[in-house]
Parts: structure tokens; sequence; C-alpha cells
């Protein structure tokens, strides 16, 4: 149970920011903003350090853990925005001891560590790690976890502050949070102690089994400790499109009906299921990507402005463009709707096996790698604008980019030219070399007049002299901080789930197209460019 314990000299005296926690770790205190004074650093705000706290981490051993959660974890400690109270307790069935997992979690780290590791910091974090080990159906597991953690509080000053991290599998996400209620580890106590989830997609697998995760998470937690997580949100391009489109005054006026002729979508990944073909089989592309990172993308391209930047006015926005994608029958299902699967082909130079003979993968498999799907919004801003969303596994190459295709010009004025000038494009480039791209026509230099497509382009890269933060360190530190901006609502998931769901449903009662339908390292099924060229248009080539 909760204890609200003594706040101990350290806790009192704790670092307020990043910079604070580096003296105090160095043995200083700082005197003036002068010594320390960095010219790159002006204007970005001193970040925000969390209040001390115990990270609880289960799905110890799982896949998620080891490749994105504890680095990092390692990168928020390593680079001062974690307090010097803080602990992990990482829980998992495996029989480790504190040691054993420790030496795993080093492992992790020296495996997917974005930076070089360093031995001091590694090792002062891995010190704060322990290992809890049991069944999440077994009621001494977390009754013994409530002591322990209690104990910590005692012992290394985290005042009661807990982080419940849901790494495990989405089956897994009931049972834990019942658990965590049925010993109260969920009770926030009063004046410090704050109590929070966060929960790892997939939320649910339809819309029903979402409302159903919905109601049980909210039995035991309210909505504001509840951080329903999906990692797009976090990328740093994802963060940055709401900068561009509401920090800026010249974009806002044409990103409408008026000048937008239509918008695409693109998740392309070169990798196949990379061992979680178990996984993949439960999901399939729809619930792995449409639900969760594409309709995000398309929440963030189509919201209206937020009157704050306050976690439920952005998430209003969203709730609103996504209950205005319309609805789609059946016929319109199967006609903008798109589903694909690969076969064995070459991506990279290197020969690789179809879904079907990938690993625990059914050798008739019917789960589609590959989607893509036009719709419609339905509202002032967006009427008639199409919004063409796709994402495949085991495409010629990994780019996530969104591009606004803006309307030709109204009066075709350089008839006499060689090449008309193509339309105006926008192409935000997520991943990889992320940047902002702005096509237009231009005079090629000459005593004639030929217009060719120029591009102005904007990079990350050479703007920047900076390293983007991963999107878990991104998300966490906000989840430490309370901030739930780019978290997903439950009326969020579940808006998401009434666009996807239909679909689900429709294909549910015919069969898969014959599978496999597109060769790997091949730009997915050839119905994909159908539906763009009956509507006269073409995927971008990225
Ligand atoms: C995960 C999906 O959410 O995102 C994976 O489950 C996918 O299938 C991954 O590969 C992609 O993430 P990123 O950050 O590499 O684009």
């Amino acid at each position: 149970m909760a204890v609200k314990t003594p706040t101990p000299a350290s806790a009192r005296d704790a670092p307020q920011t990043a910079l604070d926690l580096r003296l105090a770790r160095d043995g200083k205190r700082r005197r003036s903003r002068k010594p320390d004074h960095n010219p790159l650093r002006d204007g970005l705000r001193l970040e925000r350090v969390p209040d001390p706290h115990v990270f609880v981490l289960f799905g110890a051993t799982g896949d998620l853990t080891r490749r994105k959660v504890l680095p990092a974890l390692y990168q928020l400690w390593r680079t001062n925005l974690l307090p010097h109270e803080y602990r992990v307790v990482a829980i998992g069935r495996r029989d480790y001891d504190d040691a054993s997992f420790r030496a795993e979690a080093r492992t992790a780290l020296e495996t997917f560590s974005r930076v070089p590791l360093e031995t001091e910091p590694v090792r002062t974090f891995l010190d704060r790690v322990d290992y809890h080990q049991g069944d999440f159906d077994d009621d001494g597991m977390f009754e013994r976890l409530a002591t322990r953690l209690d104990g910590l509080d005692q012992t290394h000053g985290t005042r009661g502050n807990r982080l419940y991290y849901l790494a495990t599998q989405s089956s897994a996400f009931p049972l834990v949070i019942g658990q965590l209620g049925r010993v109260g580890l969920d009770h926030e106590v009063h004046g410090g102690g704050w109590r929070r989830v966060v929960i790892e997609k997939p939320f649910g697998r339809d819309r029903d089994s979402a409302i159903r995760l919905n109601r049980e998470v909210g039995k035991v937690f309210r909505e504001k400790q509840v951080y329903r997580i999906d990692h797009y949100l976090g990328k740093e391009t994802v963060r940055n499109l709401l900068v561009f489109r509401f920090g800026n005054g010249i974009f806002e006026p044409l990103w409408n009906r008026r000048y937008v002729d239509h918008v695409q979508i693109t998740v392309a990944e070169s990798i196949g299921v990379e061992g979680r073909g178990a996984f993949y089989e439960e999901t399939g592309a729809s619930r792995d990507f449409l639900q969760n990172h594409l309709l995000q993308l398309l929440a963030l391209v189509a919201m209206e402005p937020p009157a704050t930047m306050d976690a439920d006015a952005l998430r209003d926005e969203k709730v609103k463009v996504m209950r205005a994608v319309a609805d789609m029958t059946p016929a319109e299902i199967d006609r903008d709707v798109i589903r694909g699967q690969y076969g064995p082909g070459w991506v990279s130079g290197e020969q690789v096996p179809g879904y079907r003979s990938e690993p625990a993968v059914h050798a008739a498999s019917e789960t589609e790698t590959y989607v893509a799907a036009k719709f419609a919004i339905d509202d002032w801003r967006w009427s008639g604008v199409p919004f063409y969303l796709r994402m495949g596994k085991r495409l010629p190459k990994r780019a996530t980019e969104i591009a606004i295709q803006f309307r030709p010009v109204p009066h075709r004025l350089f008839r006499e030219a060689a090449v008309d000038p193509e339309p105006n494009l926008l192409a935000i480039r997520v991943q990889p070399d992320e940047g902002i791209l702005l096509r237009f026509g231009s005079k090629v230099p000459g005593l004639g007049l030929d217009i060719r497509t120029v591009n102005m382009d904007f990079t990350y890269g050479s703007a920047f002299s900076v390293d983007s933060p991963d999107a878990y360190e991104t998300l966490i530190l906000d989840a430490l901080l309370g901030d739930a901006s780019l978290f997903t609502r439950a009326d969020e998931a579940e808006a998401a789930w009434g666009i996807v769901t239909p679909i689900l449903e429709a294909w549910a009662g015919r069969p898969a197209p014959p599978f496999p339908d597109y060769a790997a390292g091949t730009w997915g099924p050839p119905a994909a460019d159908q539906l763009m060229e009956t509507d006269g248009r073409r995927w971008r080539r990225i």
C-alpha cells in the first residue's frame, strides 16, 4: 500500500533542471549562468527534470524493453534528465536476480543504445535497476511488489511517485491493471505520490475490445493517469508538424480544400516481420499501423488549430477530425482499401523469404503486410480532398513521408513552354533524412522559356547541429513530467478503431485476394497503383 514518506533532505534539495543536476552530480552548485553559458543553447528551454520516482517496468525481458525502453531510460539518465532519486523495478517471469538482470540490461544497452556507452553513466544507471520476478496472475507477486516499492520510497527517496510501464503483450494489460488496483498501487497520495500508467499498443483489437479495455483501465485509473503510447507521436518530425502548421503564418491559409488537391501519407519499411511472426499474424498491417501510426499522422495533418497546447485541447481536435472521416460501405471498402502480402524477393541486394515462410507464420496465412486506403474527411476544410494512406513491409526502402499535393494553377499561362510546371508539392520527410521539401516550377536559365520543377529543401541535419532524441526518450520523459499531449486519449483510441473496424469486418467476411501479391523489394500490390490511377493520380516515388 502507498505510504506517504517523509521527504528526505536529498529530495527536498532536488535539482530542478538538467543543468542543476549535472552541477550537483559534479559536486557543484549553480552560481551564475555565465560560466556555463553555451550560445548554441540560447533560446532553448532548460529541460525540466521529473520528480523522484520508481519506473515500474512490466515485460522486463521482452523485445520492446531491450530495444527501446532501456536504451531510452539510459539516454535520459546519461543526459541528466532523470532525478537522482530514481529507480527501475523490472518485472518478468524469468528467473533472474538483480545482478543477472543487470547483466542482461547491459547487453541490451550494448546492442541497442543509439549512443556509445560510457562507463560511469552505465554503472550508475544499472545500479538503479532491480528485478522483481513473478507471474502477473500471482496475487502474492503484486503484494510483494507493493511492499518493495514502499521500501524504495524509504531507502531511496522516491517519494511514492510511480510510473507503471506496460511493455507486455496486450493480452496482459487488463490483468496487470486489475492487479495494480487490487493492491492499491493506483492510489495517488495527497500532497505527493503520483501514479501513472503507460500502455503500449495495440490498444485493443477492434472498437469493441478497445471500449472494453478502456472500461477495465477506467475501473482502476483516472483518465489523467493513463498514457496510451503511439511512438510515432514522439518522433521529432511529427512533433514539428504542429510547429510547422501552427507556428508559421504562411501555410495555414493554404491548408484546405481550396488549394490542396490531395494528401499522401506513406510509411514504407524494408524490413519484414523481424522474428515477430506470431505477433504479426494477430495484428497485420491494419492493426499494427493503420489504426495508430497512420491515422495519427492523418489527424495531425487534418486537424483544426487547437486553442492552446494543452493536452486536452490538442486531443479534442484530433478526435474531431477522426470522427469526421467518412464511413465507408462494404462496396467502398472493396474499392478504396487495398491489402497485400509480400512474397519472396530481393531487398537491398539480399534475397529474402516471403511472409508465409517467416517463422511462426501460417503457410497459408491471409494476414496483410501492406495496406493502402483512400479516406474522405467530411468537414468544411477537407470536403472533396482525398487522403491516401499506405504502409507496407518489405518495400524497397525505409521511408515515411507526408505529401501535400497542391492544385494546379487555375490558368495555364505558359502553354508555349516545353514542359508545364508540375503542381506545387510540400513533402514532410518524417524519416530518414528528416526534412521538408517544397516543389515549385522555375524558369530554366536561357533565352527560351523552359520551365522545370525545382526543390527548396530544408534538412534537419544541416539546419540543426544536434541529434534528435529517439521517440521513446521524448515520450517517456513527457509521461514522467505529466504531459499527456503526445499520448492517445480513450475517446481517440476508440475513434481510430471506429475507422478501422468496418474494414476488418468487411475483410473477415470474404476471402483475401490471392496472396502473396507483391514481391519483397517492390512497391506493393498492383491494386494499390490502380487505386490511384482510377483517380487520375499516382503514388509519389520516394
Ligand atoms: C511498431 C510496429 O509500432 O513500429 C512495427 O509494431 C514497426 O511493426 C515499427 O516496424 C516501426 O517503427 P519506426 O520507429 O522504426 O518507424
